[in-house]
């Protein structure tokens, strides 16, 4: 390893979204806005407040307007600029700070998670990186998901995993974890699965969308078969990777929302609209009229006859 740094971050954008059509049919799912802001850019904010300088997204070709909002807008910062709407224009601009780089990769087909990180690899190279899902949003508060994984990584340099307790029955959603414990919250990693039934699996500790690997993991993922649902397993690389090097699980503080999912997505939107500076107050006073004493009030408007 020729850095015990971290300064890239891999932003795997390639899939497909089912669970989110028809919105993404067109659209990146990475692309749905939470409030105001689209997920893959407050991803890319995480990553940056670690320190991270090198936000690598591996795309496809129905991911362009990923591009174009990392990308200068001309025409509105001139518009914006004219108008004096000075506020706006640095929130624009802001978008990408000074000093932060992006690069594109394309991942041709969808292979599965394992394969979109393995297509970031000669843009990587031979360093510790992360790798961060943007439908995973995790609010961290005044201390970031990925800036406390930095951390973790700095102190034990070696690869480390976002993990938090998911409800037993969701075992088959996740990379599931055993560890040894070596601290409150930090584990040695001893074995993970992809996606087990609940009956198989292990513990109810979940990998969420925060990775610290070491470069090791692309030789790894050059040669493993394709595993659960035909696809290129990052779990699977890692599951051998434990077996050459230490691998660390992380319980990070903070609340995950699973945006890859309605029921997810909907809950972060109305807890980061309760902490928006503009919205919140407004949006707290609609909730309570609308939700009436003890959520007595909670029927749609209008149903369907
Ligand atoms: P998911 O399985 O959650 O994403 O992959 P998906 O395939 O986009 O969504 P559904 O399940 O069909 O609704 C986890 C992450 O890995 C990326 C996805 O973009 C997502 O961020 N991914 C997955 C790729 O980049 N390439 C792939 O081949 C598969």
């Amino acid at each position: 390893m020729s850095s015990n740094k971290i300064r890239k971050a891999v932003f795997p954008v390639a899939g497909l979204g089912t669970r989110f059509l028809p919105a993404t049919k067109a659209n990146p799912k990475e692309m749905l806005t939470i409030v105001d802001k689209p997920l893959i850019q407050y991803a890319a904010e995480e990553a940056i407040a670690a320190g991270i300088e090198e936000l690598i997204f591996v795309t496809s070709s129905s991911k362009r307007a990923i591009e174009d909002h990392f990308d200068k807008n001309f025409e509105m910062e001139t518009e914006l600029e004219r108008k004096g709407k000075t506020k706006l224009l640095e929130m624009v601009r802001n978008v990408v700070p000074k000093g932060i780089s992006c690069i594109y990769v394309r991942q041709a087909e969808a292979l599965g998670l394992g394969h979109a990180v393995l297509c970031a690899r000669s843009v990587v190279g031979n360093e510790p990186f992360a790798v961060i899902l943007a439908d995973d949003l995790i609010d961290g508060g005044d201390n970031p998901c990925m800036a406390q994984m930095v951390k973790t990584f700095e102190y034990n340099r070696c690869s480390v995993l976002g993990v938090e307790q998911v409800p037993e029955e969701e075992t088959d959603k996740y990379g599931i974890v055993q560890s040894d414990e070596v601290t409150k919250g930090l584990g040695r990693v001893s074995s993970i699965i992809e996606k087990p039934k609940p009956e198989d699996a292990p513990t109810n500790l979940a990998v969420v969308g925060r990775y610290i690997l070491t470069p090791r993991i692309f030789d790894l993922l050059e040669t493993i078969p394709k595993g659960a649902g035909g696809e290129i397993q990052l779990t699977d690389a890692i599951a051998r990777l434990l077996k050459e090097e230490q691998v660390l699980a992380y319980q990070f503080e903070g609340k995950r929302f699973d945006c890859g999912s309605k029921q997810g997505y909907l809950r972060a939107t109305v807890e980061y609209a309760l902490k928006h500076p503009d919205l919140s107050e407004e949006f707290r006073e609609y909730l309570i009229k609308r939700c009436g004493e003890n959520g007595s009030n909670i029927e749609p408007l209008f149903k369907r006859a």
